[in-house]
């Protein structure tokens, strides 16, 4: 496998624009919390508040619109590097912010850049990985989403303790630019798409390209070979037989296919993952956790329980497969949010915070902390699922000639869900307090039965033979 140390390091660089994902993310919540960041953006009311943190997810939803053109006519790699750019544009006017419009442009720009890179990050990780490695290396993305998002809790609990200057929140916010010059510089040194090459007639830089990930710049590796001349099979296929064009994605032979990659990235954001990521401080309060320093410590904890159940996808997605991970994941998600649910209807009472936040008075101590619990329960539930398959199913079940086209289908998805979810949660969860959460136990468990019925089994199968596990005739 001495071959593969290349593949590894393209995937891991590339996945530092997870890491953006994540980081920019997490850093906006805490940000805002400071009475520097208050006082000198003229004290943004709650809807300002949710404006300037969807104003990324909407920049997200357009970028990752914009990715199929690109990724196609410019290749995966110069995408990658010109969203690393775009990105830094971003964090640096964020950073420099001398008013409420230039933060929010700021917010859109680089969100611009994520939706960009959070599909063409694992589209080029898809193509260079050999096949029994190609969950592993998607999931890469998904653990720098998770480190980006557990750092930016810590470094945004840290910069508070400066007090009362514009550094507390400027420097965590600028501190994102430097990830984004190495991600951009980094990944002009990396192998280029082997299956963008041959699909643009490169075809010689496509087996160097292979030989260099697989056989140490072999050749005439029988096994690179083989990859090349089945990866040229499937484009002269595609050539002969199929259009390219949008409309190709919502034809019998791949409507299918279009709808479960929407569908997967629509049901990861139904999972209710965000309610936690954004509002876990406002739910641990809710749980009865009084103190902000508490409840603070209690988010850079579920930064880390992220983090950390992420890493069993990376060893084990390859081997246990996408669809008992997920089904598992959808189980126990569904589990911890009818504890949390239950528990709370049970043994609180309803009532009304001095800021008007509706709560429940939990006086047990052992409620209140199965509540808290059983969040880390949710969030290791989702780390080890949801999180990477969400990410790793779009980018390996379509035919090259649309892949860029579906994955930015897919992941638009992913945004305007999360969109949704960030500008509804909090009024929904003032509404109705405990009862949210059984409303997430219940799209938890259908997203079970619709995997059970609708989503075939992937792992082990080269991108190439992805026509034969949907029935397409091409296989
Ligand atoms: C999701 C994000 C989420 C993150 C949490 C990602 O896979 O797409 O919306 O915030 O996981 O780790």
């Amino acid at each position: 496998m001495s071959g593969h140390g290349q593949s590894y390091r393209a995937a891991a660089l590339a996945a530092i624009g997870g890491f953006l994902f994540g980081y920019d993310i997490g850093v906006m919540g805490s940000a805002m919390a400071m009475d520097n960041f208050k006082s000198y953006f003229d004290k943004p009311d709650a809807f300002m508040r949710g404006f300037i943190v969807a104003m990324l997810t909407l920049g997200c939803f357009l970028g990752s619109l914009i990715a199929a053109p690109m990724t196609d006519r410019l290749s995966r790699k110069r995408s990658i590097m010109i969203a690393a750019f775009v990105f830094t544009v971003g964090g640096a006017l964020q950073c420099a912010a001398w008013a409420r419009w230039v933060l929010i442009l700021g917010r859109v720009i680089a969100g611009l850049g994520i939706g960009v890179l959070s599909m063409a990050v694992p589209l080029f990780q898809s193509e260079i990985a050999p096949k029994q490695l190609r969950g592993r290396l998607i999931s890469f993305q998904q653990l720098s989403i998770t480190i980006g998002i557990a750092v930016s809790f810590w470094i945004d609990y840290g910069f508070l303790h400066l007090g009362d200057t514009t550094a507390s929140w400027r420097v965590p916010l600028g501190l994102q630019i430097a990830p984004a010059l190495l991600l951009g510089f980094g990944i002009t040194s990396m192998p280029e798409s082997p299956r963008w090459l041959v699909d643009n007639d490169r075809d010689d830089e496509a087996i160097a390209v292979l030989a260099k990930l697989r056989a140490n710049g072999d050749k005439t590796d029988a096994a690179v070979l083989a990859e090349y001349q089945e990866i040229k099979d499937a484009v002269m296929f595609d050539r002969r037989t199929a259009l390219r064009s949008y409309r190709e994605l919502f034809r019998p032979v791949l409507r299918r296919r279009t709808w479960l990659g929407i569908g997967i990235q629509a049901m990861q954001q139904l999972t209710g993952i965000n309610v936690i990521m954004y509002y876990a401080p406002y739910i641990f309060l809710q749980a009865g956790l009084g103190s902000v320093s508490s409840t603070l410590l209690a988010q850079g904890i579920n930064g880390v329980v992220n983090m950390g159940m992420t890493i069993p996808a990376i060893l084990y997605v390859d081997r246990w497969g996408r669809r008992p991970t997920l089904l598992s994941g959808s189980l126990i998600m569904g589990l911890a949010y009818l504890v949390i649910g239950a528990v709370m209807g049970a043994t609180g009472t309803p009532v009304t915070l001095d800021d008007g936040t509706a709560a429940m008075n939990i006086s047990s101590e052992a409620a209140k902390y199965t509540c808290i619990v059983f969040v880390y329960v949710f969030v290791g539930g989702f780390a080890y699922s949801w999180g990477p398959v969400g990410w790793i199913y779009p980018a390996e079940i379509y035919p090259l000639r649309v892949r860029s086209k579906a994955t930015s289908f897919t992941t638009a998805s992913n945004w305007l869900f999360n969109f949704v979810i960030a500008q509804v949660a909090p009024i929904v969860m003032q509404a109705i307090t405990w009862k949210f959460y059984l409303i997430f136990m219940a799209f938890n468990w259908l997203s079970l039965l619709v995997v059970w019925y609708f989503y075939p089994e992937t792992k082990g199968r080269s991108l190439e033979e992805m026509d034969k596990v949907f029935g397409a005739p091409s296989a």
